[in-house]
């Protein structure tokens, strides 16, 4: 559940068409509202035949419109009406056979006559395709699919897995939850469409024997906070992560790493590939000397067992003084004097930013404070020294990131979304 409440203000117009995924369209109806958006459904005789319109009324709280000669608009013209209110149609699922007539335009029933008629400059289509392997794969539905992305329709899997039908394969629907982060997405401003982030996460493993090992506490949630936001805003996400327990957040290439060293390896190769590094993940900066091979027993130990720690690579100050290397954020996690150490890791890393947080204050926790520290200034988010959730504070440090990397000339050819989402900044 959403509790920024991402599609506050924004109307949904929810389209159904025939298929057993209808079902999860009533949840999703219910992740739209909760979310803040107000949803308009309208449903094809076929999705009648699979579920009824009395569910998704008694859900969106509004009439659910089934046929284009319904009288109740003012104007008589319920797929002009129910258009131009969207900010959006998403139609969930999206059978076969709706897919092929959305290719041909036509428009001899009230959802894809809706669609049609959608003023397209400010009102995205998306789809979700729902069907039987079979039928996905056929070819008639792949030139189908690829006419309607050549047309400007976005299209949302589908997912491979168990079909309704027992069979297994591509052409299961997106579920409710994962529907609901591609239209939170969709409404994000792309201040960084283009660009290719690369981001570290979590904290490292450093093995002691084969059963132990040091770590610490960070969860991750902050750098698979910016992942999401970084691909939300446009860019292409590359997340190395430490071992955490944390889905990974939709669009975004994960690469599961363990050691500080595996995390340095797996960087390393990655970062010229990559306009910019931000460093979240809490690497130990120290390992045990020697890896022992066996798990270190206590019986007969009269004495306990110490050990030789050796340094670790620094990740962060390695990629910054590479030849080409992308721009670099770090982070300092803190316990006093933030904005002391956030300017000293600056220099010593040799990094253009470094976001200062007080460590034991957000390690594990869903919200943060953050101070953004240049050689020049320091910004604190929010702006009153109070709290924020991790994605609100990491769609805000996206926000600045892309004005730091305008002013510095490195924007990439990209483009806003459709009908350009207002973007208040947090305070
Ligand atoms: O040196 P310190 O741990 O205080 O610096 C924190 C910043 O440096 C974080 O951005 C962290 O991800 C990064 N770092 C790193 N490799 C290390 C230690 C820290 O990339 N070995």
């Amino acid at each position: 559940m959403s509790e920024r409440a991402d599609l506050q203000g924004r109307h949904i117009v929810l389209g159904l068409s025939g298929g057993i995924a209808c079902y999860k369209s009533a949840e999703l109806v219910r992740l739209l509202t909760q979310a803040g958006a107000t949803v308009q459904v309208i449903m094809t005789e076929a999705a009648e035949a699979f579920i009824t319109s009395v569910t998704f009324q008694a859900l969106s709280g509004r009439p659910v419109y089934t046929s284009q000669w319904d009288s109740r608009p003012d104007n008589n013209m319920a797929h002009i009406q129910l258009g131009r209110e969207a900010d959006v149609i998403l139609v969930a699922p999206a059978s076969a056979d709706f897919m092929a007539r959305l290719v041909q335009g036509r428009a001899d029933e009230l959802l894809s006559l809706t669609c049609l008629a959608r003023p397209r400059d400010r009102c995205a289509l998306l789809l979700a395709p729902a069907m039987n392997r079979e039928m996905w794969s056929h070819p008639a539905t792949q030139r189908n699919a690829q006419q309607l992305r050549d047309d400007g329709t976005i299209l949302l899997g589908p997912a491979a897995g168990q079909q309704a039908c027992g069979e297994v394969g591509d052409g299961r629907m997106l579920e409710p939850a994962e529907l609901l982060d591609e239209l939170v997405a969709h409404f994000q401003v792309k201040h960084l469409a283009g660009q290719r982030v690369l981001i570290t996460a979590g904290p490292t493993f450093e093995a002691i024997d084969p059963v132990r090992g040091i770590t610490n506490l960070s969860s991750g949630k902050m750098g698979f906070a910016i992942a999401r936001a970084a691909h939300e805003a446009g860019a292409q996400v590359t997340l190395v992560a430490g071992p955490v327990h944390l889905p990974t957040p939709r669009g975004v290439r994960r690469l599961d790493v363990r050691s500080a060293r595996d995390m340095h390896d797996t960087v390393l190769p990655l970062a010229a590939e990559h306009d910019v590094f931000i460093a979240t993940a809490a690497v130990a900066d120290w390992r045990p000397a020697a890896l022992s091979e066996h798990k270190i027993k206590k019986e007969g130990k009269k004495v306990a067992p110490t050990f030789e720690l050796t340094e670790n690579p620094d990740i962060l100050a390695t990629v910054a003084a590479l030849p080409q290397a992308p721009y670099c954020v770090g982070f300092a996690a803190e316990s006093e004097q933030l904005l002391a150490h956030a300017r000293a890791k600056l220099v010593r890393k040799g990094v253009p930013l470094i976001v200062g947080n007080l460590g034991p204050a957000t390690f594990g926790r869903d919200d943060n404070a953050l101070l953004l520290v240049d050689a020049d200034t320091e910004r604190a988010l929010p702006a009153d020294g109070s709290s924020a959730d991790k994605l609100t504070l990491a769609r805000e440090l996206m926000r600045d990131l892309a004005t730091r990397l305008a002013r510095q000339g490195r924007v990439r050819a990209g483009h806003a979304a459709p009908g350009e989402p207002t973007d208040p900044p947090i305070h």
